[in-house]
């Protein structure tokens, strides 16, 4: 399905025909989460994938009894695990990030659920302490969502969105970036380049040819239309990846 699809078309679902809904598609959607951004890639998220049907009314008593939690097949309780992100950005870390983080990853599980024909709803109130004592979590987890996943019973209305214009103001005009001179092919070639390290460096469409780039790192730079030709390779890593590797 074409992502714009996706998103357009996914709904919160609650209500789901019986039926459960097999392991890889959950793990693709837990798969999905974790390719979600998170801040300086901290991944400070756990999920519990419930489908044992007694833990499941638990859990629905602890959301207010929302009804689609006990239809659903399978809940995913989303956590913030602070012990993965504790101290690196404080305060801003723990008020901010870690919320931001996780509900990156479980925007991604709506998504991927709707690519996968499935139907999903995103629920946010429960009683944080009744799920942390359900999962018996540590004091460091902490439950921010659940999302309820199954085959849904029928497709639920659009509900109405804010016209783009009412929500966002365009500042400014287009300048002249220069298109002309970035479209340009950059090029390196015939050179000794060995044990380079190149971090966070716009590489987009460079071309690199019969270079010596042995022993080489490259870190968290734009790849995009990077082109490599007849170079020396050995021990050169991308984002700590051995370069050999990736051929
Ligand atoms: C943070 C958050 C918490 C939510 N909690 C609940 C919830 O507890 N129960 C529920 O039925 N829907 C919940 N929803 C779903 C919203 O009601 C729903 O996304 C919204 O009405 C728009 O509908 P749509 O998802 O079909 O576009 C929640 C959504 C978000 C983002």
């Amino acid at each position: 399905m074409e992502l714009s699809k996706a998103i357009l078309t996914r709904r919160s679902v609650r209500n789901f025909l019986p039926g459960k809904v097999p392991d890889d598609k959950i793990r693709e959607l837990i798969k999905a989460a974790i390719y979600a951004p998170s801040a300086g890639n901290c991944q400070p998220w756990h999920f519990y994938v419930v489908k044992d049907s007694g833990i499941r009314k638990r859990v629905y008593e602890e959301a207010c009894r929302q009804g689609f939690l006990t239809e659903a097949p399978v809940l995913i309780i989303v956590c913030i695990d602070r012990d993965e992100s504790a101290g690196r950005y404080g305060e801003r870390g723990k008020t901010l990030y870690d919320i931001q983080d996780t509900a990156a990853a479980v925007q991604n599980i709506l998504l991927s659920a709707t690519d996968m024909g499935l139907g999903s709803c995103w629920c946010g109130d429960f009683d944080k302490s009744g799920l942390q004592e359900i999962f018996r979590m540590n004091g460091g987890r902490v439950p921010v969502a659940i999302v309820a996943v199954g085959y849904a019973g029928f497709e639920p209305s659009v509900p109405k969105r804010k016209p783009v214009d009412e929500v966002a103001d365009f500042i400014g005009e287009w300048e002249d970036w220069g298109e002309e001179e970035t479209s340009e092919t950059r090029k390196i070639e015939h050179c000794d380049m060995g044990g380079t390290v190149f971090r966070d460096v716009n590489l987009y469409g460079v071309e690199i040819s019969d270079a010596n780039l042995a022993e080489g790192k490259i870190f968290d730079c734009n790849l995009s239309n990077l082109e490599i030709y007849d170079c020396r390779l050995d021990g050169m890593k991308v984002n700590g990846v051995d370069v050999n590797s990736l051929l």
